[in-house]
Parts: C-alpha cells; sequence; structure tokens
C-alpha cells in the first residue's frame, strides 16, 4: 500500500484532479505549535501545511507557496545540531515570517545577532509599537498601544540584519516584531498562534493578506468538491471497502467517498459489542436508514466477548482485539470480494505525528481502520490533509448528525479497556450505562464540546455501602473527562461539583450493583486519559 503520498497529493491519483489552492508552509524547528500555526492559517481561509525543516529548499519552492511560516523550537541558534536552513529560501521572493526561534534563525542567517537574554521570558507581555510601525507593510496594522502579546524564548534578537527595522518591542524583549518590507520578511518573537496574543489572529490575516497577497480560496464546500473528484479519479469504476467504528473519521470519510462513488462503496460495520450506549444502532440508523449508504453490520459480540473471558491483562485485551478485528474484518471483506480500495480515516494529525513515532510504546493503539499492509488494497484517504475541526465542518455539510460529528474520541478497543479486570456482558451493561448517565448530565449541563473527553470506567475495585437500611457490597465508578488540544497531555475537567453530584447521585440509584462514583483529577502526564 501507498503511504508516502503528500497530505495535499493523493495516492495514484491523476494530476489533473488536483487542483491547486495556496499554500502556506509551516517550516517546523521542532516547536509545540507548529500544527497550531497551520491550523489557524486554514481558519483564515488558507491552506497550510508543516514540513520538517529537513525538506530541501528546492522540494520547498517546487510547490510555489504563497508564503512561508518559520515556527518557533526548542533550539538556540548557536547550539551544536541547532536546526537551520537554507538560507537561499530569504532570496526565493516568498514572503517569510519568522515566529520566535524562527525569528531568531533568520536573523542569525541574515547576519544579525542574537544572544540569550538577561532574563528568559515567559508568559503574556504587553507591546510598544515603534512611530509609524503599523504602516510598515501591514503586519501590525490595527495594532494599539500596550496589546497583550504572550511570549516563550530564552533567546532574543540583539541587533537586526541589514535592512530590518524595529517595528515593536517588551519590557524585556527590545525586538518583538521586526521586518524588512522591501524583501517581506518579517519577524516576531511572540506567538501569534496562541490565544493568549490578543491580537494574534489579525498579525496572521495581516501576514497572509496585506503582505503575502492571498486571496483565501480555503473553504470546506471547496474541499468537498475538490476531494469527491480525487476519489473519482483515483477509484475509476473499481469498488471500495470501509471499516466503519462510528468514530467521526471514518464517518466522515465514508460519507466523502460514498458522495464520490455511491453504491460502490461498502461499509463493514464490525460491531465488537464493547461500544457505547446506543452507539450502534445510530450506525446503522445514520448510514444504513438516512444515508442509504451499502452498510455490512456484523455483530460479532459474542465471538469478541469469548475471546476476552477471563482476560484481566491491559495489553492482552488491547492485542486480542484489535487481531479479532482483523479477522473479522477480512472475512467480511473476502465476502464482498471485488474490491481493490480501502478506505481509511487517516487527518492530518495522524500523516506529521507519523514522522516522529513515539520511542516508547504506552500502550498498544487499535485503529478500527488501520488494517494490516498485507490486504493488498490501495488505500483511499480523503481526510489526509485535515485537522480534526476542519473533518467535523465535512461530515455536517455531508449531512451527518451532530451528535455523531461532535462525538468524544472514543478507543478502538472500547469499553474493553474501561471495564477494569474482566470482561463481561453484566459488567459492560453496567458500564454502558453509568457512562450513558455521565455524558446525558454533562450534555445537560452544556459542557460536552468544550470537554475533550469525558467517560465512566467500571474499576474492580468494590467497597462497602449503605442503601435503605442494607448493607451494600458494590461497585466503584471512576469518572474520567479531560481538556486536551491534542490527547498528548490533558488535565482533568473542573466541572461544577453540583454537576458532579447529580451523576454520582443518579448512577447509584439507576444503576444496579454501584455504589459508590469518584472523579478522577490526575492530568496526563502522569497518568493517561484512559484508565488500560
Ligand atoms: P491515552 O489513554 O493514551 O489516550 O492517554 C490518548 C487518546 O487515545 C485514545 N486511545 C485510543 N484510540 N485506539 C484508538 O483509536 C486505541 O487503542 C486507543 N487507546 C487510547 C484515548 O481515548 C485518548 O483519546
Amino acid at each position: 500500500m501507498e503511504r508516502n503520498a503528500r497530505p495535499g497529493e493523493q495516492p495514484g491519483v491523476p494530476a489533473d484532479a488536483q487542483r491547486e489552492h495556496e499554500l502556506v508552509v509551516v517550516i517546523d524547528f521542532g516547536a509545540q505549535y507548529a500544527q497550531l500555526i497551520a491550523r489557524r492559517v486554514r481558519e483564515l481561509g488558507v491552506y497550510s501545511e508543516i514540513m520538517p525543516y529537513s525538506t530541501p529548499l528546492a522540494k520547498l519552492v517546487a510547490r510555489r507557496p504563497k508564503a512561508i511560516i518559520l515556527s518557533g523550537g526548542p533550539s538556540s541558534v548557536y547550539d551544536e545540531g541547532a536546526p537551520r536552513y537554507d538560507p537561499g529560501l530569504f532570496r526565493a521572493g516568498i514572503p517569510v515570517l519568522g515566529i520566535c526561534y524562527g525569528m531568531q534563525l533568520m536573523s542569525y542567517l541574515l547576519g544579525g545577532d542574537v544572544r540569550r537574554a538577561a532574563k528568559r521570558e515567559y508568559g503574556p507581555a504587553r507591546l510598544r509599537l515603534e512611530p509609524g510601525a503599523d504602516a510598515v507593510g501591514g503586519l501590525l496594522a490595527g495594532f494599539g498601544e500596550g496589546t497583550r502579546c504572550w511570549m516563550s524564548h530564552g533567546d532574543s534578537v540583539l541587533r537586526l540584519p541589514d535592512g530590518f527595522r524595529a517595528l515593536a518591542s517588551t519590557d524585556n524583549t527590545p525586538f518583538a516584531a521586526a521586518g524588512d518590507p522591501e524583501r517581506r520578511l518579517y519577524g516576531v518573537q511572540f506567538h501569534p498562534e496562541v490565544a493568549h496574543t490578543e491580537r494574534g489572529t489579525e498579525l496572521l490575516r495581516n501576514f497572509l493578506y496585506n503582505i503575502a497577497g492571498c486571496r483565501g480560496d480555503w473553504t470546506i464546500a471547496g474541499y468537498i468538491d475538490q476531494a469527491v473528484a480525487r476519489v473519482r479519479a483515483q477509484v475509476g469504476d473499481g469498488e471500495a471497502i470501509c471499516g466503519l467504528s462510528g468514530g467521526v473519521d471514518s464517518s466522515v470519510a465514508a460519507a466523502l467517498v460514498a458522495r464520490a462513488i455511491g453504491d460502490r462503496l461498502t461499509c463493514i460495520f464490525v460491531d465488537h459489542g464493547l461500544l457505547r450506549k446506543g452507539e450502534a444502532a445510530q450506525v446503522v440508523e445514520t448510514f444504513g436508514r438516512t444515508l442509504g449508504m451499502r452498510l455490512v453490520h456484523v455483530d460479532a459480540s459474542e465471538r469478541f466477548l469469548g475471546k476476552l473471558a477471563g482476560v484481566t491483562d491491559p495489553e492482552r485485551k488491547r492485542k486480542i482485539i484489535g487481531e479479532e478485528f482483523i479477522r473479522v474484518f477480512e472475512e467480511e471483506a473476502a465476502k464482498i470480494g471485488r474490491a481493490e480500495y480501502l478506505v481509511q480515516g487517516t487527518i492530518y494529525p495522524d500523516v506529521v505525528e507519523s514522522g516522529t513515532a513515539t520511542a516508547a510504546t504506552i500502550k498498544s493503539h487499535h485503529n478500527v481502520g488501520g488494517l494490516p499492509a498485507d490486504m493488498r488494497l490501495k488505500l483511499v484517504e480523503p481526510l489526509r490533509e485535515l485537522f480534526k475541526d476542519e473533518v467535523r465542518k465535512v461530515g455536517a455539510e455531508l449531512g451527518l448528525p451532530e451528535e455523531l460529528v461532535w462525538r468524544h474520541p472514543f478507543p478502538g478497543p472500547g469499553l474493553a479497556i474501561r471495564c477494569l479486570g474482566e470482561v463481561t456482558a453484566d459488567r459492560l451493561a453496567i458500564l454502558r450505562e453509568a457512562d450513558a448517565i455521565f455524558i446525558e448530565e454533562i450534555r445537560k449541563a452544556g459542557l460536552y464540546r468544550e470537554i475533550w473527553q469525558a467517560f465512566a470506567v467500571l474499576t474492580d475495585a468494590r467497597s462497602v455501602g449503605v442503601m435503605g437500611d442494607e448493607r451494600t457490597y458494590g461497585y466503584t465508578v471512576a469518572l474520567r473527562a479531560v481538556t486536551s488540544q491534542d490527547a498528548m497531555t490533558a488535565d482533568w475537567a473542573r466541572i461544577p461539583p453540583d454537576v458532579l453530584s447529580t451523576c454520582a447521585n443518579r448512577i447509584v440509584n439507576e444503576v444496579p450493583h454501584v455504589n459508590r462514583v469518584v472523579y478522577d483529577i490526575t492530568s496526563k502526564p502522569p497518568a493517561t486519559i484512559e484508565w488500560e
């Protein structure tokens, strides 16, 4: 299977189906925020891609970017092995905006001076504009005095390269913004991409539209048309299959491909019996009935439960489910027989991160649809260029129900890894009910969307309680809700105590065998989001 096409290019798709749109490249120097920069640019209507700093200049220029943004990064330009870039970039006639390390590197490569600042600057700072600065190229157009910006740096530019003008400073940073309008090269020491920078979005908009002359041709409707055309060109009159999980990514990928090739797409929904309450029924309803797509619903719950009988080790659960999933999928795919294409809901962060695989396996992730390469099917990945928020917009535009489009992420192994200890039908039923109550109350409180993920865990701890006049000896349910940007780090959600109290009351009263509810207040790290 081909996996190496760049995100904006579908493998095996003729070039004429790959209509060009404006492109802004973010060169990644190891920043925490590279993806955030690209997302912000796209929110401003311009397509943006991230490329590693090792990308050769010729390859970069060949993509004809309208502008280039150099990201921040943890290094100091004088460090041995610090990431650099070919200075020819600044002679290519392409507007460049350097952010933090990106600004320092640009200054250094063009003959300026960068030093370790006397004081590390981290957090909010007030920006002071130089006289007339807002007129220079328009980068700071609309900025008033004392705008708040967000700093995070140890080094600073102490002398600007020839041709550059100071545009703004802060108490600790003499050149907080600078630029050479002639060459259209600009740098900011602060982070315009983070929400804490008051006018960050405006700065990026000014750069894209005033300086780089972008028109803004990146829209969701335009993307759908383009993606549909590409899928048609790639699949021709062939047939495709798709593993549907009920999650956002595979659902949107399937709906998009169905729009392109209609019933030459067959979705295989392997119901492993480890889904949340009402989830299987919703998948069948949405895809089978509402969208009228060709759907094979395989109820394999007994088969999975049989394999999981007596298994308590988290890694073994994950392995068993992953392997069994592939087996069931292959059996069903063989029955369909004709398909040469496999639709997957790979999204842009997966593409970016696959280049930087993590060192240690904390948990072996099983992705529904993450099928083996030896299936000899060609991949169709219509969401390879999209961030999660864009995937949701595409889903909504394609008519998927809001509940599905906004659903919290759910792990491939499903409730099995939220049912600590043995996974049995009875224990899953308890977990499903408790989870449904928790989610219902979070929705009622209007908190569902601001929470990254919320769920119940059925622990294997039992404790003594009293109900009526009776002693009980029941299960402890743990509630977990986190806020996060990307699941790499997470904090526990500050759900109001009243809401938690309602959840606890309802769960112990409505769900048999549960007599205690606890709320998990650990962050990730050191904990993980899931319990197993
Ligand atoms: P952890 O528990 O590692 O989870 O902090 C991070 C995110 O990944 C989800 N998760 C999975 N997703 N297959 C998936 O598709 C898996 O095996 C899996 N395990 C964890 C988890 O729900 C969270 O969003």
